[in-house]
């Protein structure tokens, strides 16, 4: 085993470890309203953080990226546009949206439409401003909990709310059951153009149920399946 202290490492080191091997990433495209327009950016930096209300987090670097080792204090636009306006929508990105998807990273001038640029279709929203991409499967209606400056970057950690959510038909069932195969999520890995897509579904059973402390047999069982893999 190679092993590294953080605060030894250079920043474009610690992103390449980070962005390395946290993997897969959900892509989250969020679109924005700003004094021109709608704004489109995608972010991996990006999970559920909690329901009741549905919670989710997005890391923004600051304008010149996280590899500048220093910012010049100017942000990107999806964070200057929520300051402005405190709602967004986010998007699932499929197989099929990934040129689209990448033609909206590119870093335009404030006021550039990426939607317009990448040839997405729109429709208004219902409960909030900013206008959803009608192509993807899932858009997620969201207000603005928060944003937090961390770091020495800093990063811009977005605490969104989701309100309203788009779901296409073939993705969920009758009981919100979301069907993997048919949504069909990119993920991203490290690197320049690295991305995966989720094609090896495999299931475990729950040894026992959540909430309560397993029984004895329960655990003599983990154990034993424990065993099987690698270095058991
Ligand atoms: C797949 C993908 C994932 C990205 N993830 C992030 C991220 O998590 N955080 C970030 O700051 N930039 C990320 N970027 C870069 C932004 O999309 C890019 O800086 C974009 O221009 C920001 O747009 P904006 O200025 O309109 O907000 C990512 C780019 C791609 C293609």
């Amino acid at each position: 085993m190679v092993e590294f202290t953080a605060a030894d490492l250079a920043v474009e080191d610690q992103y390449k470890l980070m962005s390395g091997a946290i993997i897969p990433r959900p892509i989250a495209l969020t679109v924005t309203l700003g004094s021109d327009g709608p704004n489109a950016a995608p972010f991996s930096f990006f999970n559920c953080i909690g329901v009741s209300p549905p919670m989710f987090m997005i890391a923004c670097s600051p304008k010149t990226g996280p590899k500048s080792g220093g910012s010049s204090g100017e942000v990107k636009d999806t964070i200057a546009n929520l300051r402005h306006h405190p709602e967004m929508v986010v998007h699932i990105v499929d197989y099929e949206l990934r040129n689209r998807m990448n033609a909206c990273a590119l870093d335009y001038d404030s006021g550039v439409n990426e939607l317009e640029i990448a040839g997405f279709n729109i429709a208004p929203s219902k409960l909030v401003t900013p206008p959803r991409i009608t192509d993807c499967r899932v858009a997620l209606e969201s207000k603005l909990i928060d944003i937090h400056e961390m770091g020495d970057l800093p990063y811009y950690v977005i605490f969104g709310e989701v309100v309203h959510f788009h779901m296409d038909d073939d993705v969920v069932n009758d009981r919100l059951h979301v069907d993997p195969g048919a949504l069909d999520a990119l993920g991203r890995m490290a690197g320049n153009g690295g991305y995966t897509k989720i094609t090896d579904k495999f299931t475990m059973p729950f040894l026992h149920p959540p909430g309560s402390a397993p029984p004895e047999e329960a655990v003599a069982k983990a154990q034993e399946i424990a065993k099987t893999d690698r270095s058991g």
